[in-house]
Formats: structure tokens, C-alpha cells, sequence
């Protein structure tokens, strides 16, 4: 893309995923193109007006840290930069967009610069998107060839219907390719690297990436904290909604699709995407579980103004059985599990191979440890992001410069095998998800970003469990330490039950 001025607008810049990872993104975006031919201005915008939200705004702005790359002196330097050709604007109104436009036309006049592109941030509810993006397709398209993008947050609908009514009212001021719809899964390091990962070491899982060899997999997030503060949004989502159908539907995407012979090309990723999408089995109510942890139920009492009688059915934790029904995968059990409150934090993929004859029936642990392949997003007993093969499977070539290989062993367990019976991969330097997002984003690479097409899809998949699910009372949980249980559940063919371990507090409120 060529050089020039390029405006960022972050909606939502003063709220709490722009205090956490937006601004730090765009600063590490800044300081990384410091020295390019590129010029840069960030507007802050948001409901309030400038008097009383200026203050905030730059505090958040002051508190961003440095990249680990870059020495104090030089990090200082650019941050007073970055504070500098950084403003609130106030963006309420059409005129509110129609003056940006023309303080970004000032600008430019004043620089004397060739135009590169607008690139606005929607962290706002999704019920405001359809308006802001009809403002900025009215006001504030830039000219003569410049670029315009607009990255928008999920929740992107809450069923087929919704989704495909916001998507359709979207598609009348932005066109496809101007959307970034992000999902900052795909921005974990060890989730982008799962496609190379597998076109690297071809060789050695061709053999027995498939239904032969392959016993499960399971894609689970475990969450310690509680949703306190965010019920109003939360309540109306809940798990399914919120994690597993983006960000862990991506993983499970990553790992089944053929890997693209082009990774880089966004119609073959697309593609290959949606072949799994169309041949995974309809999700019913016999392939989910769900529960709620104990103090839900007040939480919402008290953040939705509701009476002690109010029982919400919003499940807190789900874990849900799919299978892909093609040649490679028919009858794989693919597990994805998530919840809060649960007694870890830690997020994984496993691929967990089948062991042979002689281990099945042998008690020899020594030899007969678990064949695994662990992409470990981070948290957990290990702590950082790493890809790890267990040694009785094959030693994965390394080819990225960006990764090393991991020797000293720690002494640290992950899924039940010590660190010293993996192959370790762990990125050279760690990188936040928006980081990396954001500069996709600058960059004008879409690979990592959700379609109109994979997001209905996605949407195919979960809305019929979603409405079968609808008045199921789910099981409560007490949250804590005790909850390593709830993912201790029973397959049986295409059907999944929590297993008796499950701590159940209420039977009376028992769903499935
Ligand atoms: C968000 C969900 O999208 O992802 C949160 O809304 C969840 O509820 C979070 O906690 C998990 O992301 P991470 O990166 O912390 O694993």
C-alpha cells in the first residue's frame, strides 16, 4: 500500500477494551512504523463531550508500556510523540463526524501529505454499529484512492436471524472488504501459527492427522474469574455465545481445514474454512451440557434490579460435542469446553492419538504415556504460549524465526505429561492478540479476520443448539477450586452427559 497520512479512530477510546489493548496496540504500531514514510494521528472518540472525557483519555494514552524491543530513551521519545498527534473528539452527531473529516482534511493540507487511509475502531455495543457505520459512509470516506477500514467487535448477532439482519444493514454503507470483523483469538501467536505448524511437519502428520489415528480433540478455555459487572451484557449472551461460537469455533476451524498450499491467500484460507463448516453434523441438545456457577443467580438479582425469585438460565459454562462427518474425521469426538469460575485458567487444543494394541491392553505407563499434540494459548501450569509434541510422536521441524525451541524443562506438567516428554516451541518474543491484529489490520491483511460468509456459517452451526437449549435449566456449579470435575464428562457415540464427579448443588435444577 502506498505511504501517507493515516488517521486512527478508536470508538469507544475511553472504554475499558481501549484502556486494555487498543491503545497499547496502536502504540506498538506506531512505534514500529515510527521511522516509515508513514504520518499518523489518533482521535479518541466517544459519547461524552471533550471537557470531561479529555482527562481520562490521556491518562489511559500516558499508561501504555513500552514494546520490549525498544531501549527507555527511544520508548520515552515516541510516546510523547504518540500523546501529541493524539486528541478526544466528542462523536455523537453527523456534524460530530462531518468536523473529524474535516480536521483530518486540515491535517492533511497542513503536512502536505498524500492521504494513506482511515482506519476507525468500533469498541462500542454492537446495537450502535449500524449507525456509526452509515455516519462514517456519509462523512468520512476519505479520497483519491485512499483506504477506509472499519474493525468491529463481537458480539456480531446473537443467532442466525440477527446476525444475518446486521450484516445485510452493514453491507448498505461498507463494503466486505472494508470490514476487519476481529476476533482476537486469531491473533494469539500460538493459534496463528497452528496452520504453519501443520504445513510445516506435513511429512509426519499426514500419516495420522485422521479418524485412524486420531482418539479426540478437545479445545477447552477455563476460566477462573466471574462475569461481576458485566452481567447486563453478559445474561443475554452467555457462554456459548460469548466463547465458543467465535473464538473457539476458529480453533476448531484451524485444526480440521486443509491447510491452504497458500497461507497467505485469504480465498483459499476462506475456502478451505467453510468445506468444514458444511460438513460438520447439526448440533442438538444431546451433544451439550451446560451449568451456571452458584453465585450467578445473585449477581444477576443484583446488576439486573431483579427479585430474589429471578432465576436466569444463562449457562456459565458449556461443554459441547462436535463432529466434522468427512473422510478424514468421521467419528473423531471433537470437545470444546468452556467456563467461568472454573478451579484454572487456561486455555489449549489437544490432539490426543490413539495409543496402539499393546499399550491398550498393557498397564506400562513407562512406555505407554500419552501421544499428544498440545497448542497451549497460555495461562495454565506452563504459563506462557507454546506448542508442544510429545516425544513418542515425532520431532516438529522448526522454521519460523519468530519461535526457538524450549530445553530447559522446568518441573511443570501439561495435560499429564511432565515438559521433559514434549518437543517445546514457544514464541522468541510474546505479543498481545490486539497487537498483532492491529497491525493485519494496518497492513491490509484480512486472513485473520472473520467473513460475512464464515460468520453465518458459524452462526448455522450454533443457532439450532442454541434454540434447543432454550429453557434448559443448567446445572450450578459452586465456582472454585472444586470445578476441576465439570469437564470430566461422559461421550457416548454422538452423545455427551456430565459424569457423576459433577458437584451439583441444587438437584432440583438439574438441566440434562
Ligand atoms: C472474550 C470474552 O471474548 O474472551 C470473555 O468476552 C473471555 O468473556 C475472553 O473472558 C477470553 O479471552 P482470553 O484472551 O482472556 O483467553
Amino acid at each position: 500500500q502506498r505511504p501517507g497520512h493515516v488517521s486512527v479512530v478508536i470508538l469507544g477510546g475511553t472504554g475499558d477494551l481501549a484502556k486494555k489493548y487498543l491503545w497499547q496496540g496502536f502504540f506498538q504500531l506506531y512505534a514500529s512504523q515510527a521511522s516509515s514514510a508513514n504520518t499518523f494521528s489518533f482521535y479518541g472518540g466517544g459519547l461524552s463531550p471533550a471537557d470531561s472525557a479529555k482527562p481520562v483519555f490521556f491518562e489511559i494514552l500516558k499508561a501504555v508500556s513500552c514494546p520490549k524491543d525498544l531501549s527507555q530513551e527511544r520508548c520515552a521519545v515516541l510516546k510523547e510523540q504518540f500523546l501529541r498527534l493524539s486528541q478526544y473528539r466528542q462523536l455523537k452527531t453527523l456534524e460530530d463526524y462531518q468536523g473529524l473529516a474535516k480536521h483530518v482534511e486540515q491535517q492533511l493540507q497542513e503536512e502536505g501529505m498524500t492521504e494513506a487511509g482511515r482506519l476507525f475502531y468500533l469498541s462500542v455495543p454492537a446495537f450502535a454499529y449500524a449507525d456509526i457505520a452509515e455516519k462514517i459512509n456519509s462523512s468520512c470516506r476519505p479520497a483519491g484512492g485512499a483506504w477506509l477500514r472499519v474493525v468491529l467487535e463481537k458480539p456480531f448477532g446473537h443467532d442466525l436471524p440477527s446476525a444475518q439482519a446486521l450484516a445485510a444493514q452493514l453491507g448498505t454503507a461498507l463494503k466486505d472488504e472494508e470490514m476487519y470483523r476481529i476476533d482476537h483469538y486469531l491473533g494469539k501467536q500460538v493459534v496463528s501459527r497452528i496452520l504453519p505448524f501443520r504445513k510445516e511437519n506435513k511429512d509426519s502428520l499426514d500419516p495420522i492427522w485422521n479418524k485412524h489415528h486420531i482418539e479426540r480433540i478437545e479445545i477447552v478455555l477455563k476460566e477462573t474469574l466471574d462475569v461481576k459487572g458485566r452481567i447486563p451484557f453478559y445474561d443475554q449472551y452467555g457462554v456459548i455465545r460469548d466463547v465458543l461460537q467465535n473464538h473457539l469455533t476458529e480453533v476448531l476451524m484451524l485444526l480440521t481445514m486443509t491447510p491452504p498450499v497458500n497461507v497467505s491467500s485469504i480465498q483459499e484460507v476462506q475456502q478451505n474454512k467453510l468445506e468444514i463448516f458444511s460438513s460438520l453434523l447439526p448440533l442438538g441438545k444431546n451433544q451439550a451440557v451446560i451449568g451456571q456457577y452458584q453465585a450467578y443467580k445473585a449477581e444477576v438479582q443484583k446488576e439486573l434490579n431483579k427479585t430474589q425469585d429471578h432465576v436466569s438460565l444463562t449457562p456459565t459454562f458449556a461443554a459441547v460435542l462436535a463432529h466434522v462427518a468427512d473422510a478424514r474425521y468421521e467419528g473423531v469426538p471433537i470437545l470444546l469446553t468452556s467456563g467461568k469460575m472454573l478451579d484454572e485458567r487456561v486455555g489449549y487444543a489437544r490432539i490426543l492419538f490413539k495409543n496402539d494394541i499393546f499399550c491398550l491392553q498393557s498397564q506400562d505407563s513407562v512406555h505407554c504415556k500419552p501421544k499428544q499434540i498440545v497448542f497451549h494459548f497460555g495461562h495454565g501450569s506452563l504459563q506462557y504460549p507454546a506448542i508442544l509434541v510429545s516425544k513418542n510422536l515425532f520431532k516438529p521441524v522448526q522454521t519460523d524465526a519468530g519461535w526457538k525451541e524450549v530445553t530447559e524443562h522446568a518441573n511443570v506438567s501439561v495435560l499429564g505429561l511432565p515438559l521433559s516428554d514434549y518437543y517445546v516451541q514457544t514464541p522468541k518474543v510474546q505479543r498481545e492478540a490486539y497487537a498483532e491484529l492491529i497491525s493485519h489490520i494496518f497492513a491490509g491483511c484480512k486472513n485473520n479476520f472473520i467473513s460475512t460468509e464464515n460468520l453465518l456459517a458459524s452462526w448455522s452451526l450454533w443457532t439450532p443448539l442454541l434454540s434447543s437449549l432454550k429453557g434448559s435449566f443448567p446445572r450450578v456449579y459452586p465456582g472454585g477450586a472444586d470445578n476441576g470435575g465439570m469437564l470430566d464428562v461422559q461421550l457416548k457415540g454422538n452423545e455427551i452427559s456430565f459424569n457423576s464427579k459433577v458437584v451439583i448443588i441444587s438437584p432440583d435444577q438439574v438441566g440434562r
